[in-house]
């Protein structure tokens, strides 16, 4: 599971876990499991309320700090420099850690000016906060208005992509400007289970319809943090980088998104 990305010096973990509604003891106990079976990149953020419960489980698993890619992020509400900067530091302290891997900003906020708020987001970075930095839910128009802002690699974008959403333009804007891509609710939030065209490749291949999905994106090099409670489905997400898609497959499941196709953002 040691499959990687890089942009700029950073090397993001193509599989990691998604932690959105895990929280508390079972939030440790999920991250602690994962990282026992292998998986070393685990994503949260300050909206999640369960970087205490990430950090728990972190060290739990006795797996050492430098091996684990851990992501967080900074609300839509805290993008003015100051709420932005007490946030991330909040962030580091919540989850025990001298810093993050990655810092993104999690939404944009066209209440506050991207300016302040990228200057913010590379202040993080210099001061050692964060190892890097990134962005999430950035259109290909506000990817070109930051880069332009930064004076640090923005490393990634993470936004919405699942097989019913066509991200075309934005994976292409993301990658225009250097930076990884990492797909959230990669699995459409479970509705994968039971699609007949993933079955159907699935059974080919002796996997399962979110494997094939996850699949589908890791051999775009695209990251994936599918999240799981359930130790047998840890697993199965996981399970990934022994079989490979043909063009043909690969077409086909390309040909299940559409533009209005978003379930989350
Ligand atoms: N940047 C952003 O704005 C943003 C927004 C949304 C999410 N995220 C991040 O992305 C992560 C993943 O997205 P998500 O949680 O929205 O959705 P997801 O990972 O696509 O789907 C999670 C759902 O699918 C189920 N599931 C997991 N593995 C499965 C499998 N193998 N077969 C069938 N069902 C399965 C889970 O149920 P069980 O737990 O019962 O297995 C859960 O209900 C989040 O946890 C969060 O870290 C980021």
């Amino acid at each position: 599971m040691a499959e990687t990305v890089e942009s700029h010096g950073a090397r993001i973990p193509l599989i990691g876990l998604g932690t959105w509604d895990l929280r508390g003891k079972s939030c440790a106990r999920t991250v602690e499991e994962a990282l026992r079976l292998g998986y070393r990149h685990i994503d949260t953020a300050a909206m999640y309320r369960n970087e205490e419960d990430v950090g728990e489980g972190l060290r739990a698993s006795g797996i050492k700090r430098d091996e684990v890619f851990i992501t967080t992020k900074v609300w839509s509400s805290d993008l003015r420099a100051r709420d932005f900067e007490r946030s991330a530091r909040d962030s580091v302290k919540n989850l025990k850690l001298d810093s993050v891997d990655l810092l993104l900003i999690h939404w944009p906020n066209s209440s506050v000016p991207l300016k302040e708020t990228v200057g913010a987001l590379c202040k993080m970075k210099r001061d050692g906060v964060a190892r890097h930095v990134g962005v999430s839910n950035f259109n290909p128009a506000l990817i070109e208005e930051a880069v332009k802002l930064s004076t640090e690699p923005l490393v990634n974008n993470q936004i919405e992509l699942h097989p019913y959403f066509d991200q075309t333009k934005t994976i292409a804007a993301s990658r225009k400007a250097g930076m990884t891509v990492t797909a959230y609710s990669p699995i459409a939030r479970g509705r994968v289970k039971g699609d007949a065209v993933l079955a159907r490749i699935g059974k080919v291949h002796g996997k399962t319809e979110a494997q094939v999905c996850l699949r589908y994106f890791v051999q775009q090099d695209i990251i994936v943090i599918p999240k799981t409670s359930r130790p047998e489905r840890l697993k199965e997400n996981a399970a990934i980088f022994d079989f490979a898609l043909t063009p043909a497959e690969m077409k086909e499941i390309a040909a299940l998104a559409s533009p209005h196709g978003n379930i989350v953002s």
